[in-house]
């Protein structure tokens, strides 16, 4: 039998574990753990991210109007913690922890070196039904390390050791 659960909020489980990366207008990076990820669409391929008005990262990806997902591994847990606690308005977490990155190819925002994968996305709306604003993205890329890729460039997720 079932009964009515209390304390509901975050009932879809497991939450994904995603870094978003983004950049300012004057070209400072900034990291944060992102939750409230999801696929939104196969044709075109977009995916959405949930951002939250206060955080420093919003207004970064408000500016350019772009944004990557990394997908970290396991290995990755203590940048992982420190990314979804601190904020990119009290310092620099790029340069606290270290962080290896790149350039993306298609939009004006980091890729993580040191996650197996990272999606390039162009925002094409955006909609706040609550707490968080929700930027849908256009994936304009998927990088992925390249001994995850078969030899036809299909990711074999199998083989990734994700956090999760
Ligand atoms: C597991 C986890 C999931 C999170 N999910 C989200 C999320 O979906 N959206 C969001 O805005 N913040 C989320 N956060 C909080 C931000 O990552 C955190 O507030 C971060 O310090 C914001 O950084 P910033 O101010 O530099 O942007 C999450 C934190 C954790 C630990």
């Amino acid at each position: 039998m079932k009964k009515l659960a209390k304390n509901i909020a975050l009932c879809i489980q497991p939450v994904p574990q995603t870094i978003v990366t983004c950049r300012d207008s004057e070209g400072h990076n900034n990291a944060l753990v992102v939750g409230f990820t999801a696929n939104v669409s196969l044709d075109p391929i977009m995916v959405m991210v949930g951002i939250v008005p206060t955080r420093h990262s919003y207004h970064m990806v408000k500016e350019t109007g772009c944004f990557v997902i990394n997908l970290p591994g396991k290995s990755f847990q203590k940048e992982y913690a420190y990314l979804g606690s601190r904020s990119g308005r009290d310092e620099d977490k790029f340069a606290a922890l270290g962080l290896k990155w790149t350039d993306a190819e298609y939009v004006n925002a980091p890729i993580l070196t040191d996650c197996p994968v990272s999606i390039e996305c162009s925002v094409i709306e955006s909609t706040r039904p609550g707490s968080h604003e929700l930027f849908i993205g256009k994936v304009e890329a998927v990088h992925v390390d390249e001994e995850y890729l078969d030899a036809n460039g299909n990711i074999q997720w199998e083989k990734i050791d994700l956090m999760k």
